[in-house]
Formats: C-alpha cells, structure tokens, sequence
C-alpha cells in the first residue's frame, strides 16, 4: 500500500527532535504564546523572505485575520477560484464580504482575463464593491502574479496570497508573499510545513499591519485585558510552534524531494496518449505540494479504481467546485463567461501519491500503475 499523502512519516523523520521540542514546551510552563511561537514566526517569515510572521490556529483563520486587518468586510467583493480549498471562500464569507469566484488557467491558477472582464463591467450600483484579490497558489505553484499585481493596481484592489499549498514556491526568482500586502498559509499536517494538528501563519512587510494582526488574533488587544479593537482568540499552540522549528529546519530538504519525486513521475508518465502531466509557469520553481495530473473526465474514475484496487493511494483535489457545492450553489457570485475550466477539472484530474518520504521505488510502482491502467 503507498498512501497519498503521510504526515506521520514526517514526524518519524525527525521523531527524537520532535519528542524533545514537545517536552521543552511542557517543562517550559509557558503555554499560550511566548518564545517558541515568537521563534518561529521570526524563522517562518526568514524561510519566506518577509520582514515579519504573525502565527495563528488555522490557514482558514489566517486569511480571516488578512482580511480584517485590511478592513474588509461587509460591501466588499473579493475575487478568488472556486477551484480550491474551501476554506478560501467560506474565509472571505465569515468577514461578512461577498467572494466572486473565478475560473482557473492552465496551471491551476487564477484566470487573469476572466478578472479584469469581470472587473471592467462591474456594475457601478452593485451592492458590494470591489476590495480584493485572494489569488490561491494551487499544488505548489505561484498564480500569474505579475498580471495579478497590474490588475490590482489598475483597479485599486489590495492582495491576500494564499500560500497555503506552496510554502517557499517562487516564480521569476521572486517568492510567494511579495506581491500581496499579506500572505496566509495553513499549516495543517499535510501541507508542505505540517504541524501534528492545526496551525497557520500570515507574512507580512508592513509593520503596522503586523501588529493588527497580533492584536486581532488575541481579542483585540494592544495591552493585556484593554481591547484597543474587536479581535477574537487565534493563537497557534507553542507545542505546535516549538514542532514546527524542528520540521523547517528539513522544509528546503523536503521540496527538493518533493521536486525530484515530480521528476520522476515527468519522465516516467511521458508520452501517454491523452495525459496531461502537470505544467509549469515560464520562471517558475513549483514546491510540489500535490502532482496532479489530468486523464480526461471519461478516463479519471476508471483510473482511480485500478490504482485504487492495485494499492495506491490517490485522491481529487477537488472533486466538487466551491459553486457547486451545497452550501454556495446558486448563491455566490461568478466570473463573467462561467467556470468551465474548473468544471471539468473537477472531473477529469488525479492527485498521484505525494510526500517527501516517498522512495524511487514506490515512485515507480505508482508509474507502472498508472501504465498499465491507461
Ligand atoms: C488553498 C488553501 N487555503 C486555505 C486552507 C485552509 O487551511 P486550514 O485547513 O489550515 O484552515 C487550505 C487547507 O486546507 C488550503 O489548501
């Protein structure tokens, strides 16, 4: 059996490290915050190249955060994908803004045309006015920032990345969190940095909106017990903190398996008829968080059977668009001309095993599989 994705061979990598890191918090008796929370955000945002680190409990809340520290709340419209973690949209919802979900481009990233021709007819009485961008850097690789970035200042529209997917992923030599005024990561325990439960970080280059950002993640606060503004309690766990200083110090070791594992699937998935391996952005260095490959919509469940039946492990990132699903089908707003893009991706990709401690070996049986399925 190679499983999709394993954290818990991430904790074996560096079992004795992490084991001490734990027992430093508990014996250390300091349990909300502190040193190892202030550690890692100054290491975090180091590793990303930002001057500053605010950690908090989830990615979710880490985007939640990003928006409120920016004001952005009821009135503002602000454009993402629906091809994403839902955590993307229901973010923007909980601040009370309207989110407009856009169609996908060829790398799984936000559609820059769709944008701007949404954008240039937006109604100028629309109940909600255009704030924000939240462009997702999907499986590993940057969205089309450069166009992005001219879009937003051409219509004076703040950014919020989402690096969720792509901690330390960079296109044209520049890292991700450069364009936008924030960029927020989760740190679930799959992600390319995974904590052993929850977590999040926001990086940010403005001193003033870092220390909005602590104050609105502990209920407001500037000085202890006076809420100076309307905050709400996300603090990452210091266990989590102190964990995660022990699993950065192996994240540039664990990209460049994740890359070389991509290099292996792109020689021996070459030349399959009809089969799409994944691309890359002219000048971009991809992280790999997901291989994601696209087989077609008649092909894709066949596909996931035989690996299936076969003992390898695959999933659909994501098998239902954010629009279609329940909670915001017919009721959220989209881009001008739909989403078919993401509508058929939904339907014809697969997510190939995908972790730093998978073995050439088992890189292989993954493509014998999916030869001798195809
Ligand atoms: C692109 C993206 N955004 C946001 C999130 C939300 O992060 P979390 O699960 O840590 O709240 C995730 C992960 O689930 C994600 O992949």
């Amino acid at each position: 059996m190679i499983p999709q994705t394993d954290p818990k061979a991430g904790y074996l990598a560096q079992q004795a490290e992490i084991d001490a890191a734990i027992r430093r918090v508990l014996e250390g008796g300091r349990y909300i915050l502190g040193d190892e929370v202030s550690g890692f955000e100054a290491e975090f945002a180091a590793y990303a190249g930002a001057a500053h680190g605010i950690a908090c409990a989830s990615g979710t809340d880490a985007l939640i955060l990003a928006l409120r520290a920016l004001e952005i709340g009821p009135g503002d419209a602000v454009f993402t994908v629906s091809h994403t973690a839902v955590a993307t949209v229901a973010a923007i919802e909980l601040t009370g803004a309207t989110p407009v979900l856009l169609d996908v481009d060829d790398y799984y990233g936000l559609d820059v045309a769709q944008l701007e021709a949404t954008l240039a007819q937006w109604p100028a009485d629309a109940a909600a006015k255009p704030r924000a961008i939240i462009p997702v850097h999907l499986y590993g690789q940057a969205a089309d920032m450069p166009a992005i970035a001219a879009i937003a200042a051409k219509y004076d529209l703040a950014i919020i990345e989402d690096g969720s997917q792509a901690h330390g992923a960079r296109l044209g030599g520049i890292g991700i969190g450069h364009w936008g005024a924030l960029c927020a990561y989760s740190l679930y325990p799959t992600k390319n940095l995974g904590a052993i439960g929850d977590g999040g970080i926001i990086t940010s280059n403005d001193a003033g909106l870092t220390q909005r950002l602590k104050e609105l993640r502990e209920y407001g606060w500037r000085e202890r017990y006076v809420s100076a503004i309307a905050g709400m309690n996300s603090r990452l766990d210091p266990i989590q903190a102190a964990i995660l200083r022990v699993k950065l110090t192996r994240l540039a070791q664990d990209t460049a398996q994740r890359q070389a594992i991509a290099k292996r699937y792109d020689a021996g998935l070459a030349g399959i008829a009809d089969l799409a391996l994944p691309a890359s952005r002219v000048g971009a260095e991809q992280v790999y968080h997901q291989y994601v490959i696209d087989v077609g919509p008649e092909r894709r469940d066949g596909l996931r059977a035989k690996l299936t039946e076969a003992g390898i492990g695959n999933l659909v990132h994501y098998p239902v668009p954010v629009h279609l699903q329940p909670a915001y089908q017919g009721r959220v707003m989209l881009g001008r001309g739909g989403l078919a893009r993401t509508e058929r991706a939904a339907l014809s990709i697969l997510s190939l095993p995908m972790f730093p401690q998978l073995s050439d070996a088992q890189a292989d049986a993954v493509i014998a599989a999916v030869r001798a399925a195809l």
